[in-house]
């Protein structure tokens, strides 16, 4: 069975109702990331920042996968597929993919906010709040989000090297390629590998020759490469 490596990012979830990094009327247009998504702002005021991805989680509990998600889980018949992901939410699990590497964290799940821990361990979220003052790591700590902030580092990104490295088919689904260094596993993908390129905003990102370009949302997108595919 061939390899074939699926990168997502924030577009493929768009269809599904949460809310991009950079589109013009993204998250982020809202926030200030260094009030909200740093090692610093976490020091500074830990309450707005619970409340920040406790709003973001009970957001994603109450969303459902979309097209493009079960089109991702759904070339599990024909391939050996990995999903490699930027994204906090779980829906590539829950539409039924079986290997999914999140290498900005998962929000359904929170880790210690010891800054000093040697070993990360993740503890499964009830509901859809984290409390400061009633949830606790092992030692006592308050558990935070286990999501990777912007300043730290990537403890998957190794793993997630390694993996595109050998693929045979590598899928790059809704993402503006900008957040590093995550974005760098597009040049790392074997010189025999097809790639494809699944954004509204394809057109305007410079890829290598590598790449097919496929300008449409993720669920179009990824009814025309599933055609593709069968047609070779
Ligand atoms: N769902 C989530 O978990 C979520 C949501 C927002 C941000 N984030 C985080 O923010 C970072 C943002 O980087 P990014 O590159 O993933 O997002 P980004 O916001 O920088 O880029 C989003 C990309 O999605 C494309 N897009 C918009 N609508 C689309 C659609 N319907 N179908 C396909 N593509 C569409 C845009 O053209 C753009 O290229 C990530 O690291 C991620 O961790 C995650």
């Amino acid at each position: 069975m061939q390899k074939l490596v699926v990168f997502s990012g924030a577009g493929i979830s768009a269809e599904s109702g949460i809310e991009t990094f950079r589109d013009s009327d993204g998250l982020w247009e809202k926030h200030r990331i260094e009030d909200v998504a740093t090692p610093e702002a976490w020091a500074k005021n830990p309450e707005l920042v619970q409340a920040f991805y406790n709003a973001r989680r009970k957001a994603i509990i109450h969303t459902e996968p979309n097209a493009a998600h079960k089109a991702v889980a759904v070339l599990e018949r024909d391939f050996d597929v990995h999903v490699i992901t930027q994204n906090i939410d779980d829906l590539h699990e829950r539409a039924g993919s079986s290997k999914v590497l999140h290498l900005h964290g998962n929000i359904r799940l929170a880790k210690s906010s010891n800054p000093y821990l040697d070993h990360e361990e993740y503890y499964p979220i009830e509901g859809d709040r984290l409390d400061l003052n009633k949830d606790f790591c092992k030692e006592g700590f308050p558990l935070r989000p286990h999501v990777v902030w912007f300043g730290e580092n990537v403890p998957a990104y190794d793993e997630a090297q390694k993996c595109v490295q050998d693929a045979d088919l590598f899928v790059v689904i809704g993402t503006s390629l900008q957040v590093y260094p995550v974005a760098g596993l597009i040049h790392e993908i074997p010189l025999h590998c097809q790639a494809y390129y699944v954004d509204p905003k394809a057109a305007q990102q410079s890829l290598s020759t590598q790449f097919f370009k496929i300008p449409m949302t993720a669920s179009q997108g990824m009814q025309h490469l599933i055609q593709l595919l069968q047609s070779k």
